[in-house]
């Protein structure tokens, strides 16, 4: 490692459906928020993650698209794609692009615009990131994945839909205090438990959205960041890993050890353990992910993410608060910005600048992005300075 890397500039549009703007508008509004908010008009290197443009919008080669109408021209641009963990590894390459020396000021900007098509389309553009021979051309889906995990769970742990429908509770409390969220309004356990159901056991209310969206981080070494005079977040850790594709190829369906190996790796390059993290924004693209990646991450032991949640652990104002900003069921998914939009909650919150939803004495932040159904994942490590 020759650098140490800061955050110097976060920025993200108001996610939902965006009918007025194109793919293009929603990726750079983004990225103008975040230059304005560092206060920086030209950038080294640009990194753009999307999962899938191509079939959302019939527009591949981002990594032109982005910086040719952000008008940063002859700017070396990268896209990065690993389905839903495509924006925590549009960081990650930025964080690389600095840390090895090739540029200094970086952009990362992670955009999707997924109700340009209808539903169908949508739920076909989502399953082509699972395994496509032992999984998708048998017509599953990821709420079908993910409704496997979570009856698998429920059958060895004892895991409840009351417990699951906490887990959506506490989000939409959060993501109603987050003006840049899809859904921001609270929801009951009732409500809940009640709302339509999409695959057994899971209803419309433990699922994240189909969402328009973007957000975009700014990065620079700590050098540069501290002669800025601004408040600038450091990452300390990183960590990355992939699992099988096919879930039917795991030895359990109630664990992720993707998640467990990135987070295990973030956290020993930052030199902490979990109990060291004041909060994390994780990756509840449906319930009972945000329940297995607690468990994973080692904030509980497993089989205990559901009555933890039932007693608060998680919440606000709880030991270990996970998903201040609403997470991806409240504040939405679009699935390749998710990742970026996660580390934007962390510096946020690390800059005491989260308003209703600020965590008290917020030091260190872990965030957790992951694509498919935990095929592969990418933890950081944030602190701040
Ligand atoms: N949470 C809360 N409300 C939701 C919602 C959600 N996840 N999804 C849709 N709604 C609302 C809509 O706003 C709409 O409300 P309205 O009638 O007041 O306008 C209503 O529910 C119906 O919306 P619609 O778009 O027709 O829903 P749908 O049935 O087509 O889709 C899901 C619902 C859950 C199937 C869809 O959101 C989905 O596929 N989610 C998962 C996305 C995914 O797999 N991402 C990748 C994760 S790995």
């Amino acid at each position: 490692m020759t650098k140490e890397v800061a955050v110097i500039g976060i920025g993200m549009t108001k996610w939902g459906e965006l009918w007025e703007k194109s793919l293009r508008a929603v990726a750079v509004e983004a990225a103008l928020k975040c230059l304005d908010d560092a206060g920086v008009d030209k950038v080294d290197a640009i990194t753009v993650g999307s999962m899938s443009s191509g079939l959302f919008n019939a527009q591949e080669h981002l990594a032109s698209v982005v910086p040719d109408y952000l008008g940063q021209r002859l700017v070396p641009a990268i896209r990065v794609e690993s389905a839903c963990a495509s924006g925590g590894l549009a960081v990650k390459t930025a964080y690389m692009e600095i840390a090895s020396g090739l540029s200094e000021i970086v952009l990362a900007v992670g955009v999707e615009k997924m109700t340009d098509v209808d539903g169908g389309e949508a739920t076909f553009a989502l399953a082509s990131a699972a395994d496509q021979d032992n999984e998708a051309f048998h017509g599953i889906t990821f709420p079908g994945l993910y409704a496997m995990m979570a009856n698998a769970h429920m059958h060895q742990y004892g895991t409840t839909l009351e417990q699951l429908s906490q887990v959506s509770v506490k989000n939409h409390h959060n993501g109603s205090m987050n003006p840049h969220a899809q859904f921001p309004f609270k929801v009951t356990l009732e409500q809940v438990m009640n709302s339509t159901q999409v695959a057994d056991p899971m209803r419309l209310l433990h699922c994240s959205p189909i969402t328009d969206g973007a957000a975009a981080v700014l990065l620079a070494p700590v050098e540069v960041a501290r002669k800025m005079n601004k408040p600038y977040a450091v990452i300390t850790g990183i960590g990355h890993a992939t699992d099988t594709i096919a879930l039917c190829q795991r030895k359990s369906l109630c664990q992720l050890p993707a998640v467990e190996a990135a987070s295990q790796r973030a956290l020993k390059m930052a030199g902490k353990t979990i109990k060291d993290v004041d909060f994390a924004e994780v990756h509840d693209c449906f319930s009972i992910a945000e329940i297995m990646v607690m468990e994973a991450l080692g904030v509980v032991e497993p089989g205990q993410g559901g009555p933890a949640t039932m007693n608060g652990l998680t919440a606000l104002d709880g030991d270990f608060p996970i998903n201040p900003s609403g997470g991806l069921k409240s504040k939405g998914h679009p699935v390749g910005a998710t990742g970026v939009a996660q580390i934007v909650e962390a510096v946020s919150q690390l800059r005491g600048e989260a308003g209703q939803r600020q965590i008290k004495n917020a030091r260190t932040a872990l965030t957790q992005n992951m694509g498919g159904s935990g095929a592969s994942s990418i933890t950081h490590i944030l602190e701040a300075r």
